[in-house]
C-alpha cells in the first residue's frame, strides 16, 4: 500500500511535469510577439483575446471544480479527511470567477462588450468542446488529469504571455495579468492533491488518455486564434 502511495506520488509529479513542458511549449509557439503584432498590436490583441479569455476562466475554470466538489462529496469524506480538497476547490472557483470578472471588465475597457451570459464567437464550438473535455468525467482525479495537472497550465501561460506583450504600453494591465498568473499555481496544487488521494496506479493510463484529448483540444483553440 505505501509503495503504491509513493508510486502514485511519482506518477503525479511526472504527469504534471510532462504537461507543464507541453503547455509552455504550445503557448510559446502560438502566443508569440509576431502573432500578437499580426493582430495589430497590444490594443487589438486585447480586443481579440480578453472576452474569450473571460469565457474560458468562467466556464472552463468553474465547471470542473464544481463537479469535483460534488464527486468528492459522493465518494470521499467531505466533512473530515477531504475538507482540504473541498476548501481548495472552493477557493479555485472564487479565483476563476475573479479572473473572469477581470478579463470581462478589461474587455469592456478596450471597447468589446463581454456579458458572459450571452457572449459567443466564431470559435464557440471549440470552446465548448474543450470545456466538456475538462468537465464530463466521472471521477475527481479524471477531471484533474485533463485539467488542473495538465492543461490548466495553459491558463497561467497565456495570461503571462499577454502581460509581457502589453507591459510597455499598458503596465497596469500587465500587472493585473501577472496577478492572474500567480493564482494558477494553487489550482494545480489542488489537482495534485486530488489525484494523490483518489487515483490508483492503474488509473494513470486512462488519465493520460484524458489529458491527451484535452491537450489536443487546447491546441486546436490556440491554432484557431
Ligand atoms: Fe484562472
Ligand atoms: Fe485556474
Amino acid at each position: 500500500m505505501s509503495s503504491d502511495l509513493s508510486t502514485v506520488a511519482t506518477l503525479v509529479n511526472d504527469f504534471t511535469e510532462e504537461y507543464r513542458i507541453k503547455m509552455e511549449t504550445a503557448v510559446e509557439k502560438y502566443f508569440t510577439d509576431e502573432y500578437f503584432d499580426s493582430l495589430g498590436g497590444p490594443l487589438a490583441m486585447m480586443q481579440k483575446q480578453f472576452a474569450s479569455q473571460a469565457w474560458r476562466e468562467f466556464y472552463i475554470g468553474c465547471l470542473p471544480p464544481a463537479r469535483q466538489m460534488t464527486q468528492i462529496y459522493e465518494i470521499g469524506d467531505p466533512y473530515f479527511r477531504d475538507r482540504d480538497l473541498i476548501v481548495g476547490l472552493g477557493e479555485q472557483i472564487r479565483d476563476e470567477v475573479k479572473h473572469a470578472k477581470i478579463y470581462a471588465s478589461l474587455s469592456e475597457q478596450v471597447g468589446v462588450p463581454c456579458d458572459l451570459a450571452i457572449w459567443t464567437d466564431d470559435n464557440y464550438d471549440k470552446l465548448v468542446t474543450k470545456c466538456r473535455l475538462a468537465t464530463e468525467w466521472e471521477k475527481p482525479h479524471h477531471i484533474a488529469a485533463g485539467f488542473q495537472i495538465s492543461t490548466e497550465i495553459v491558463a497561467a501561460e497565456t495570461s503571462r504571455r499577454m502581460g509581457e506583450y502589453v507591459e510597455g504600453e499598458y503596465p497596469e494591465i500587465a500587472k493585473t495579468l501577472f496577478d492572474v498568473t500567480a493564482d494558477e499555481g494553487d489550482h494545480i496544487h489542488c489537482g495534485r492533491l486530488i489525484v494523490k488521494r483518489f487515483a490508483e496506479v492503474e488509473d494513470f493510463d486512462f488519465m493520460h488518455e484524458i489529458a491527451e484529448r484535452k491537450y489536443k483540444a487546447a491546441l486546436a483553440i490556440l491554432e484557431s486564434l
